[in-house]
């Protein structure tokens, strides 16, 4: 097993680093950059779609979700455990499921649920042949090359990028959109390169409890970064949608709890997270900005996780990295079975 993590302390810090790879894998052959069009081998026109999850991967929908929304279909993503309690009408729909290994219990029943009521649906998946590819009409893979951490890195990456590729595949060309996608495995590698995520564990390994906060695409950002901290750190973390911090969480904010805020762009959504921000400082919570630099949120951060600047899609992407390297080593720190958290397993094949 030592040789597999090719010289790394931890399989997930390997496949941390094989982002960039995994990226170019998953656009293989798959974009144009001279038309900006997109084609993934799928039959994908549909009037609206509803994604079913679990985990990371639910996490990859809800950005899906958006993306979808953004190109005008309607779109949706559902816990595949409660999709068979409150299956919504299906109509023409179809029904996705974001699903790494392809063999989760409660996301394979809820697409078995979806076509007893007659949805057509497509499995997004990392394994080739695995059972939610096999019992789906239809299968997009991400890609991503054989993952041994149970917790998921790159895998959600590619899961990620394959959905804006499929988002984008229903329009008539976006170049400023290929022309980012093309850049992000350089991206991801500049990240890993110089990225301070480090120096932000050793600073706060010790606080009470961690939040992560994001508006719009950085809100699926925010919950990832936050349940890759709890399942491999074993500390308190809850990512929370920016503007809700005031209609509660706001209370557990306190010096002991460090705030990572995920701002990209110089936008309203910036703007307003920025508000939110202010507010944290306000009860003198720590506050790590994961920004592009184009807003001043600096201004109101103890520390900056930098990427580069690019599109919203993208940049949303590039600061789950930063948050995947200061779980990461926060856990290492902490001395903890980073590759087999306690109590978790890659692929839950029971409800
Ligand atoms: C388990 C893993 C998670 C994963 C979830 C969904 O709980 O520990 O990392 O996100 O299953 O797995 P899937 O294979 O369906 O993406």
């Amino acid at each position: 097993e030592e040789t597999g993590k090719s010289g790394y302390d931890h399989f997930m810090l390997k496949e941390i680093h094989e982002q960039p790879r995994a990226l170019r894998q998953c656009l293989r052959e798959r974009v144009n950059e001279m038309d900006g069009k997109v084609s993934v081998d799928v039959d994908f026109a549909p009037e609206r779609v509803q994604f079913v999850a679990c985990g990371t991967s639910y996490h990859a929908a809800l950005f899906g979700a958006q993306l979808l929304q953004q190109s005008g279909i309607p779109a949706q993503a559902f816990l595949a455990s409660e999709y068979a309690t409150a299956t919504p009408p299906i109509g023409d729909d179809l029904v996705v499921g974001v699903t790494q290994s392809g063999e989760t219990a409660d996301t394979l029943s809820a697409l078995r649920e979806a076509r007893r009521r007659g949805a057509r649906t497509l499995a997004v998946t990392n394994v080739v042949g695995s059972t939610a590819a096999r019992e789906c009409d239809q299968a997009l893979y991400v890609r991503a090359g054989p993952e041994i951490g149970v917790a998921a890195t790159k895998t959600f990456a590619a899961q990620v990028v394959a959905l804006t590729l499929l988002a984008l595949s229903t329009g008539d060309g976006d170049r400023d959109a290929i022309g980012a996608l093309r850049k992000l495995p350089g991206n991801v590698q500049a990240v890993l390169d110089e990225s301070t995520a480090r120096e932000v564990a050793e600073e706060y390994v010790d606080s009470d409890a961690f939040f992560f906060i994001g508006r719009g695409l950085s809100y699926p950002v925010a919950l990832e970064g936050a349940l890759k901290f709890k399942e491999i750190t074993y500390e308190h973390a809850e990512g929370f949608a920016a503007g809700e911090l005031k209609h509660g969480p706001l209370a557990l904010v306190t010096s002991e709890t460090p705030v990572f805020a995920v701002v990209t762009g110089d936008g309203e959504q910036a703007r307003k997270t920025i508000g939110n921000v202010k507010e944290v400082e306000a009860r003198d919570a720590p506050v790590i900005a994961v920004t592009d630099g184009q807003s001043d949120v600096e201004r109101y951060a103890d520390h900056v996780l930098r990427i580069p600047a690019g599109e919203p899609r993208t940049a949303a992407m590039l600061a789950n990295i930063q948050l995947q390297l200061v779980a990461y080593h926060t856990a290492a720190m902490l001395g903890r079975s980073i590759d087999k958290p306690r109590n978790l397993a890659k692929s839950v094949t029971v409800e």
